[in-house]
């Protein structure tokens, strides 16, 4: 019999990279594939991965990130068979971006101006319960721009860790507190710009408090008509189960640190330095994986160990996403 790996060909992307001598992503070229089109057909992939969930699921802890290419994933019913042959619960997603449902499982990826970075994240850090995995698709590849990068987590910490020893401590001893303002309507001009009505599915302000205390937030109405969210106290790093004990940069201090509608501080009160956070921004960018689409890509990431973003991008660009526990 066939061992999972023997079902395809491992191959190589641009900006791949070799981390602690594992490939991230790891690359799967279908083994067998029809000449004619040098594709594969969605049903083969299906099957091989009904076949070998245990293993795929080991792999992508392993490698963090896996690239399914070669595939002839057209649209999200493909895509939404692939995500299904897992058997991985789905999670909805609670959020700022504007997003919309598609297609059984599968979602649009923020519909925020393509103009607009989306920052490095962990899928939905600062939800009580965030997804293990995101499995994204492209329909349509941008003709500029519009990476997904990624970045190991762990290798966020370990660097902080290394020039920020005594800051690093501070912020894992006293927690972190983040704030973020939404409007009282929605503006689709801005990536974060879903009224709080939207956000929280009610235009109740009594059923959004019970709503965002479930979701471990606490909210302040403001003058303007517009609700301004309080999380925390929340971790700086987190270690997961099967992940070699490595310590994630499960936080989203640079994102929201100093920001117009978003802060970041330690749970006390005390300010996150800036300069901290600054060579943080760095730090990550250095250690990002600049992941470029080609159309009908499947990547899957492992949300524990990945915090992934979104490049400036010229239209149009189509990237559905599904999550699941
Ligand atoms: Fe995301």
């Amino acid at each position: 019999m066939k061992s999972f790996q023997d079902e395809f060909i491992v191959g190589e992307c641009k900006g791949q990279k070799v981390v602690e001598g594992v490939q991230i992503p790891l690359v799967l070229n279908p083994g067998q594939f029809d000449s004619n089109t040098s594709t594969a057909d969605v049903a083969s992939l299906v099957d091989v991965l009904k076949a070998n969930k245990d293993a795929f699921e080991d792999m992508l802890i392993k490698h963090s990130a896996i690239l399914f290419r070669g595939y002839d994933v057209k649209d999200a019913q493909g895509f939404n068979d692939i995500v299904e042959a897992l058997d991985w619960e789905d999670i909805r997603y609670v959020g700022p971006a504007p997003r919309t449902h598609i297609h059984k499982r599968v979602w649009t990826a923020n519909e925020g101006p393509l103009s607009e970075f989306i920052y490095y994240h962990h899928e939905m850090v600062l939800i009580n319960e965030f997804p293990k995995k995101v499995i994204l698709f492209c329909e349509v590849p941008p003709p500029e721009g519009g990476e997904t990068p990624f970045v190991t987590s762990w290798r966020v910490t370990e660097r902080m860790l290394q020039e920020f020893p005594e800051n690093v401590k501070e912020m894992e001893e006293k927690g972190l507190r983040y704030t973020f303002t939404a409007l009282s309507k929605n503006d689709t001009g801005s990536m974060r710009g879903r009224g709080w009505e939207d956000a929280f599915g009610t235009s109740d302000k009594l059923e959004a408090e019970k709503r965002t205390k479930a979701l471990g937030m606490d909210v302040e109405w403001l003058p303007n008509g517009g609700a301004k969210t309080i999380l925390g106290p929340r971790a700086l790093t987190r270690v997961f189960p099967k992940r070699k004990e490595r310590r994630m940069w499960f936080n989203t201090i640079v994102g929201m640190h100093g920001k117009e509608i978003s802060s970041a501080e330690m749970a006390d009160g005390s300010e996150i330095p800036s300069h901290v956070v600054k060579r943080c921004e760095e730090i990550i960018e250095d250690e990002s994986i600049q992941f470029k689409w080609e159309k009908g890509d499947v990547l899957f990431l492992d949300n524990l160990a990945l915090l992934h973003g979104r490049r400036p991008s010229l239209p149009p660009r189509r990237v559905l996403v599904a999550t699941c526990k």
